[in-house]
């Protein structure tokens, strides 16, 4: 595979963007899309949700009275991150999925308070949304140096830039997009986020907690359908990328909580036969009536699942905060 990376740097741009998903770059996650689409049952990795349309719906989710995870997991940052940051005392911040970077001024504020805002490390795999985090931060904070990777983050955080010299870093993985992940590739994930650190340097993870079934799932399944519009938006961008002809509106959106899992599933089901000839993708694709397409997992974590994540990528957990409720929280680990 050839990876071209583009970069953008403007004298009038304060920040600066490295792109490694631009079309036809990403030929391995394009071959796993056919394999995934085509397998039994038929799934599609949730990184295919966030093209512009699908961050504008996600930036929507995140408003919701349903969606109690975005505002508790900000006021949890805005709560602890004074406190994290007298005790790591970091230099940069590496954020991973940072989408449109909202939360990230509470950890930013923090550090400008401490003294020790040099450099913001924004990785996403939706270049614009970087591009319009980074023009605001760098306007929010003057003389911020912002360094945007586009990447897709299980295969990319390697072109994340070395560490700076005599610096500590704070990685951030927020949003619990961790939980988006498959057992296997969260582990692989966390150790691979403990590879960007060095001994002093934290990892700060925000994780939505395993508790009351109904109220997880109207968090995915809100009374006004933006959930459902941010789930079938994923076949208007993969019919866009790959020259597809689906109805999107011929897709019911479900959500349903697994025990047994600790997760809930989103799923796009087939309100008739669906026939979906992608000839970008050089796939023609049978729907039946009723099948699903499994479109996302968003697992919900325990105190223990978190603390043995951290500890198999080498970590030290030293901070864990819950809400009130024990929906959601944010915890630090530490290399020693
Ligand atoms: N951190 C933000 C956004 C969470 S939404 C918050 O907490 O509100 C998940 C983010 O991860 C999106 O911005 C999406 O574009 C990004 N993302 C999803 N899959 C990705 C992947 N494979 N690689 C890199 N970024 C990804
Ligand atoms: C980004 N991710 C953690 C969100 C979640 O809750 O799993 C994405 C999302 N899906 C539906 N609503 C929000």
């Amino acid at each position: 595979m050839t990876t071209t990376t583009t970069t953008i740097q403007m004298a009038v741009r304060p920040w600066r963007l490295d792109c490694h998903v631009a079309a036809g770059d990403d030929q391995r996650a394009v071959d796993e899309l056919r394999q995934s689409l085509s397998a039994t049952p038929p799934t599609i990795s949730p990184r295919w949700f966030y093209d512009d349309a699908g961050c504008a719906l996600f930036e929507r989710i995140t408003g919701l009275a349903e969606y109690y995870q975005t505002r508790t997991e900000e006021a949890l940052l805005d709560a602890r991150m004074d406190a994290v940051i007298e005790a790591v005392h970091p230099t940069e911040l590496v954020e991973i999925g940072s989408g449109a970077a909202t939360k990230t001024r509470a950890i930013l504020g923090a550090m400008a308070r401490a003294d020790g805002l040099h450099r913001y490390i924004p990785f996403d795999i939706s270049p614009g949304a970087i591009a319009r985090s980074a023009s605001a931060l760098a306007v929010a904070y003057p003389g911020l140096r912002v360094h945007g990777i586009a990447g897709d983050f299980s295969r990319h955080l390697g072109k994340i830039p070395r560490r700076q010299a005599g610096g500590t870093r704070l990685v951030a993985f927020l949003g619990s997009t961790l939980g988006n992940l498959e057992p296997a590739q969260r582990r692989l994930m966390v150790r691979r986020l403990a590879r960007l650190l060095a001994p002093g340097d934290a990892l700060l993870m925000g994780t939505d907690l395993a508790h009351d079934p109904a109220v997880l799932m109207r968090a995915y399944d809100d009374a006004p359908g933006v959930t459902a519009e941010f789930n079938r938006n994923i076949i208007r961008h993969i019919n866009r990328a790959f020259e597809g002809d689906a109805d999107p509106d011929a897709f019911i959106h479900e959500a349903i909580w697994n025990t047994r899992a600790s997760r809930i599933e989103m799923h796009l089901r087939a309100s008739r036969p669906i026939d979906w000839d992608l000839p970008g993708l050089d796939l023609r694709l049978h729907v039946p009536e009723g099948r699903t397409i499994r479109t996302e997992i968003s697992c919900k974590f325990t105190l223990d699942g978190v603390a043995a994540l951290y500890a198999d990528a080498g970590l030290r957990l030293t901070t864990w905060d819950e809400d009130a409720l024990g929906r959601y929280a944010i915890s630090v680990a530490v290399k020693d």
